[in-house]
């Protein structure tokens, strides 16, 4: 049996469609468009193709976008003066500073001058805090878009297994706060983790977030489970073609013959990031907006 394909590109498209509608409404109450600030420092190939996606989808969506493009060199003062700026800013509901940051410049630092607030990457200590305790905040993009597809595929998760592969405090670890919060048996595995095919096995609802290409095989995967594929890893082209293939952390063509449904790359996870980046600036500017 073929397991069902997860459409992140399509649940993404509705998603952003709804926050626009409730922009627009938003916009005609408050007399202003709710504002996302984006800063790029440097010039990071991908980082670059992230940020111009994100400003396109933000416009899209009938919100501000404001765009800060600095040079590699930027110090961390006035990086920081920048937020600072941004966070005084009426117009700026919503900050996100593009990682990773080039050279020397220190991320946590940058992200704890971001105002909680506006903070609609969910990365700072009092949105990561907030989450750990149950305490309404900011949730990384990311993780909350997995987490909208697997309740959307299986309603509720109560007691289900669910195996986080990878520990990031981007994806991994508030992943499984996420699963928790919504009475899952959580495990997180990770690269010391004894027998991780074992473990994974176990498992009714899979997230494989480590960025290794195609490391999670088939044989790991209990028949019928649900698997979510944070990864995105481009191959070294094969014979003739010009750019590699994008590829998952997830074997697709044979995990799909076992598992009950699956998220494909690209097309899966990827575009919910974007379409829950706007979600929370939206419910930024209404709480700015008291
Ligand atoms: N770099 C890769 N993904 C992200 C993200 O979701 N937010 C930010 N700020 N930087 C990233």
């Amino acid at each position: 049996m073929s397991a069902q394909i997860i459409d992140g590109k399509a649940f993404a498209a509705s998603l952003r469609e709804r926050v626009g509608a409730h922009a627009a409404t938003f916009a005609e109450k408050a007399g202003r468009k709710p504002g996302l600030a984006v800063v790029l420092v440097g010039e990071d190939p991908a980082s670059q193709v992230y940020v111009g996606a994100k400003g396109k989808a933000t416009l899209a969506a009938n919100m501000e976008s404001f765009e800060h493009r600095l040079p590699a060199d930027t110090s961390q003062d006035d990086l920081i003066a920048l937020v600072e700026q941004l966070n005084a800013d009426p117009a700026v509901d919503g900050i996100l500073v593009q990682l990773p940051l080039p050279g020397d410049l220190d991320e946590q630092a940058v992200i704890a001058a971001i105002d909680p607030g506006k903070d609609v990457d969910g990365f700072h200590v009092e949105s990561a805090g907030r989450l750990m305790v149950g305490r309404e905040g900011f949730v990384p993009c990311t993780p909350l878009g997995c987490i909208m597809l697997l309740q959307d595929r299986l309603g509720d998760l109560s007691g289900l297994n669910a195996v986080v592969i990878g520990r990031s405090n981007i994806v991994g670890k508030p992943m499984a706060q996420l699963l928790l919060d919504a009475n899952a048996t959580v495990t997180i595995a990770h690269s010391r983790t004894k027998d991780l095919p074992e473990v994974v096995r176990r498992a009714d609802i899979v997230v494989a977030a480590v960025g290794r290409a195609e490391m999670v095989k088939a044989d790991w995967i209990k028949p019928g489970a649900t698997v979510i594929d944070v990864g995105i890893n481009r191959l070294a082209p094969a014979e003739g073609e010009k750019r590699g293939r994008l590829v998952g952390d997830v074997e697709f063509a044979g995990v799909k013959d076992v598992a009950g449904a699956i998220t494909p790359v690209p097309g899966g996870v990827g575009p919910m990031t974007i379409a829950v980046l706007l979600r929370n600036t939206l419910v930024a500017a209404h709480a700015h907006e008291g």
